[in-house]
């Protein structure tokens, strides 16, 4: 997210390497889980209908400067109008499962109290249109579109707030557990953590050590509690986390960015699987997070989960920062001629094999599922009703062959959603950055597929 401000050179596409192109395709198994991802205020628009209230990423893309291109979510992809054709398109794509994310403040319009039927319904509608495509649905309880309600009484900051996200998620788990086997607990809290509590850059704008370490550990105990509650609520639910995991690399060799590289691991990746998978927050983090670790916090976080999910995009090239408020960790300049996407951001596959025989080698190789992996890329305009996107094939072509490497060495991979289903509101970015399948005109709200959508059909199909 720094690239373009370290003026990094972006390197030409140059195709698939020879080596990969030649060799055979490999074939994923007859189970494997194929699907796409979106989020709630990305996608949904109508901020307002059926009694919705105001979530902090509303507040926030209000608030001059804050979103590059000036734009808001308030109409996104208009998806809460427009469901019946998206709902069409992930199955005329063959996608056989659909991860989206329950708006809280839709069902909790002050994100406790009273709950709005209404809300629910439209989460209702929804579940019944995939299941009646033969698209399983995939709910993630919370994409970082908290109630304002909750936010003007410390939102993340205040641990109160565990208890609160356990209520919503028994609600939500009330209403649509008859027909939705799959659960998120959160999307990415690590990146909310980071980005909305100690770089300000994400709703809610906090910044700071202390906001972030806060947001962190209440997110884990969040889970924790949301976890028994949905195990209450209905044991056979299948109940998962997703966390953006990327493999850290010092941007030199000099001993200080090593060390930086070893904290910023610590932050972003082993802040949340460390506790959750081992019951310990990692050396070098666990003495800054020791006040507010309360009660049986770390034993509530510590809980068996059905799979793990994860956001893969590139690894992180780390320099030491000493006015970093990331611990003196900071995003650094990456190596000479690395490809990057629009985003700026590395194209690195062989990171994603990192990544899941790192799960394997020390997390006891948990069933995983990738629940987003995609690019940004500046697509053309459509021609004669098609999208022309080589770029982005060649990069989902790679993470594939990547993953399935790593399970040919065993790691336990179950599924891949690709990010995303449709151009979308790139939170900060606004809708500039474009990581769909489906190309979003969003003067008209028309849809139409890109040939990576058509390319990532027929590799479903096949299974290879
Ligand atoms: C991860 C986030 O979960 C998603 O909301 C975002 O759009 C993608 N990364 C791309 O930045």
């Amino acid at each position: 997210f720094l690239a373009g401000s370290l003026g990094m050179a972006t390197v030409p596409f140059a195709g698939l390497p020879a080596a990969l192109a030649a060799m055979p395709e490999p074939q994923f198994p007859p189970d494997f889980t194929w699907g796409a991802s979106t989020s709630a205020y990305q996608i949904e628009g109508a901020v307002t209908a059926d009694g919705r209230g105001p979530s902090i990423w509303d507040t926030f893309s209000h608030q001059p400067g804050r979103i590059v291109t000036g734009e808001n979510g308030d109409v996104a992809c208009d998806h809460y109008h427009r469901y019946i054709e998206d709902v069409a398109l992930l199955a005329q794509g063959g996608f056989k499962a659909y991860r989206f994310s329950v708006s809280w403040p839709r069902v909790l319009p002050r994100g406790r109290g009273t709950i709005n039927q209404r809300g629910l319904d439209f989460y209702d509608r929804l579940v019944d249109a995939l299941l009646e495509k033969g698209v399983a649905p995939w709910v993630c309880l919370y994409h970082w579109d908290l109630p304002q309600g909750l936010q003007d009484l410390g939102g993340w900051t205040n641990r109160a707030i565990a208890d609160w996200y356990a209520d919503y998620a028994r609600i939500v788990a009330h209403r649509l557990g008859d027909r939705v086997p799959h659960w998120a607990m959160f999307n990415e809290p690590n990146v909310h953590a980071i980005f909305g509590h100690a770089i300000g850059s994400h709703a809610p704008g906090l910044t700071g050590w202390n906001n972030y370490l806060a947001a962190q550990h209440h997110q884990n105990v969040a889970q924790g509690k949301g976890i028994g509650a949905l195990r209450s609520e209905r044991s056979s639910l299948r109940l998962g986390t997703v966390i953006s995991l990327q493999p850290v690399r010092a941007a030199s060799t000099r001993p200080a960015d090593e060390e930086a590289a070893r904290r910023f691991d610590a932050l972003w990746n082993r802040a949340n699987l460390d506790p959750l998978i081992l019951g310990q927050y990692p050396g070098g983090l666990a003495e800054a997070f020791a006040p507010l670790i309360k009660d049986d916090d770390l034993a509530m976080i510590h809980q068996p989960l059905d799979f793990l999910g994860i956001n893969y995009y590139s690894r992180a090239h780390v320099v030491d920062d000493p006015n970093s408020i990331l611990d003196r960790a900071n995003f650094g300049p990456l190596p000479a001629g690395t490809e990057t996407t629009a985003m700026g951001w590395p194209v690195e596959p062989a990171g994603l094999f990192e990544i899941l025989t790192d799960l394997k080698g020390h997390y006891g190789n948990p069933p995983v599922y990738v629940m987003e992996n995609g690019a940004c890329y500046i697509d053309p305009k459509p021609q004669n009703n098609q999208v022309d996107d080589p770029r982005r094939v060649s990069f989902l072509h790679r993470h594939l062959l990547a993953a399935q490497e790593a399970m040919q060495q065993g790691c336990q991979l179950k599924g891949f959603f690709a990010w995303s289903l449709l151009d979308n509101f790139e939170w900060a970015e606004g809708t500039r950055r474009r990581f769909g399948l489906v190309y979003v005109d969003f003067a008209t709200q028309e849809r139409l597929p890109k040939a990576s959508y058509h390319w990532l059909s027929r590799v479903m199909a096949s299974n290879g």
